[in-house]
């Protein structure tokens, strides 16, 4: 498998490989230019000397000599640049000044100036060859005047002259490759974003993610990202909507099945025909049961076959309105129902539907895990952002390994004698999620019972 290196840092190869070579390449080349800029400075330095040397020429009764002041003479052998080295002969190679052994030009050709490079006292040296005629105009010939240098120190201001061409561009280069690696992070960022969005979205949100911040070559990949999720809710809607129907559909048959099972109940004089008769009533009435909690996930689910319409609503007057509506059940199971609420403040955006969906389920669990001469407490108490919604019972509790588990879907802790399918807190769960609220379940009060805390965004 390939190893896949991250986009900054093939850039930043992409980048500095081919500024590299280029460096390399300018180096050489700029060491040859500045080699011959340095040779060609310090030749004409030299021959400078070579030529004060030759103005200082004399000859007087037929004697030719150099006659340079002392200071002069000095400043020849200690100049910043090296010590120099001259030697000055006459017209029939008589020496006259200077250091004997500096040797003759290569070949005897008769230029004024000639440049060549020699080997003096074991180091490499660059002379420069100057004839003069001894007397202006007299034709009594010329004068050799030879003015020598190390090599050294051309090499030394070459190099030194190379160090600060090159320096600056690897100075760029580095520069340059920063400037790549903060602007691909830079560049990157809205990605960064984009992973956080995903990051953070809950399993159940299907919506698009947002594709104007991200950089154009990235938003074909969120385009087909999207579409994705496009099509991923479209099938899960339509499974959805294939549990809402197939419960739909069984809806009328077990309609059916009740009545006669309630018409057969009348009729039947037989004992053992009315037991039968009684259990197939309530494995009916489990039945339908079922399937209004499955039609109720499914609706709470996706919205279904009640489309999911938010409208503000004042959850104060809602629960009251239900729990009254729970008030005869209780009674019968002889549970004393309490409700307790402020007049307002408590609005919030929702559906009327699912909100009373939602408690009814809460209601359902307190007032039939709850034993009888018990007691279950609805509040609303708005607070800063929320409002909170409770239902608190004395009931046997729930254990609390289980707490986390009984809002899975047909989970059904086990010991409470009582029929249920174990939909009720998932589809509770469901509208909670559905609404942007929690909802958590803890032990009541002095250990006993149950209380089911939901809380939902206040609208503003
Ligand atoms: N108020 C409560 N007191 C004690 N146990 C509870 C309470 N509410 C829920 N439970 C436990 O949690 C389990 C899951 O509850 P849930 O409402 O999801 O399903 P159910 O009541 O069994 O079935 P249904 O779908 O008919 O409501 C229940 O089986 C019960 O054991
Ligand atoms: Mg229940």
């Amino acid at each position: 498998m390939r190893k896949s290196g991250t986009l900054r840092r093939q850039l930043i190869l992409w980048l500095v490989t081919p500024l590299l070579l280029l460096w390399l390449i300018s180096t050489v080349v700029d060491y040859d230019i500045a080699k011959r800029f340095v040779n060609l400075a310090y030749d004409r330095a030299l021959l400078e000397v070579a030529l004060d040397i030759g103005r200082n020429i004399k000859n007087v009764n037929q004697q030719t000599y150099v006659d340079l002041p002392d200071v002069a003479l000095q400043m020849l052998q200690s100049r910043e640049s090296g010590r120099l080295y001259y030697l000055v002969t006459g017209p029939d190679g008589e020496y006259i000044s200077g250091e004997p052994q500096l040797a003759d030009p290569p070949d005897d050709s008769s230029d004024r100036i000639r440049y060549y490079d020699e080997e003096f006292q074991g180091r490499e040296i660059r002379v420069v060859a100057l004839r003069v005629p001894v007397q202006p105009g007299s034709g009594k010939g010329v004068a050799l005047i030879r003015v020598g240098e190390r090599v050294t120190v051309r090499t030394e201001s070459a190099g030194q002259l190379l160090l600060r061409l090159v320096l600056p561009q690897a100075v760029l280069i580095f520069f340059a490759v920063l400037a790549v690696w903060y602007g691909v992070g830079r560049g990157l960022a809205p990605l960064a974003s984009l992973k956080r969005e995903i990051e953070h979205r809950s399993h159940r949100d299907l919506s698009p993610l947002p594709q104007e911040q991200a950089p154009q070559e990235v938003q074909p990949l969120i385009r087909a990202m999207n579409d994705l999720l496009e099509r991923l809710s479209l099938a899960i809607a339509a499974q959805q909507r294939f549990i809402a129907d197939a419960a739909h559909q069984l809806r009328t048959p077990v309609a059916g099945l009740k009545t006669q099972t309630e018409l057969a109940l009348r009729q039947s004089q037989s004992d053992a025909a009315q037991v039968t008769l009684r259990q197939l009533q309530v494995a009916t009435e489990h039945t339908i049961r079922l399937i209004n909690q499955l039609l109720s996930l499914a609706r709470a689910e996706h919205g279904v076959t009640h489309g999911y319409a938010t409208q503000p609503l004042d959850l104060s007057a809602l629960a009251r309105e239900t729990t009254t509506d729970w008030v005869p059940r209780a009674l019968a199971r002889d549970i004393d129902l309490g409700f307790d609420a402020p007049s307002d403040g408590a609005r919030i955006e929702g559906d009327p539907f699912l909100i009373k969906e939602m408690l009814g389920n809460l209601l359902d669990n307190a007032v039939r895990y709850t034993q009888p001469g018990g007691q279950v407490t609805v509040r609303v108490a708005p607070q800063a952002r929320d409002v909170i919604l409770s239902v608190e019972d004395s009931g046997p509790g729930i254990p609390e390994a289980e707490r986390e588990r009984v809002f899975e879907r047909f989970y059904r802790a086990l010991g409470t004698g009582v029929e249920g399918c174990g939909l009720g807190l998932a589809i509770v769960r469901e509208i909670v999620l559905r609404h942007g609220g929690r909802v958590s379940l803890e032990g009541g009060g002095d250990g006993i019972g149950t209380v089911v805390r939901v809380s939902l965004p206040r609208a503003a």
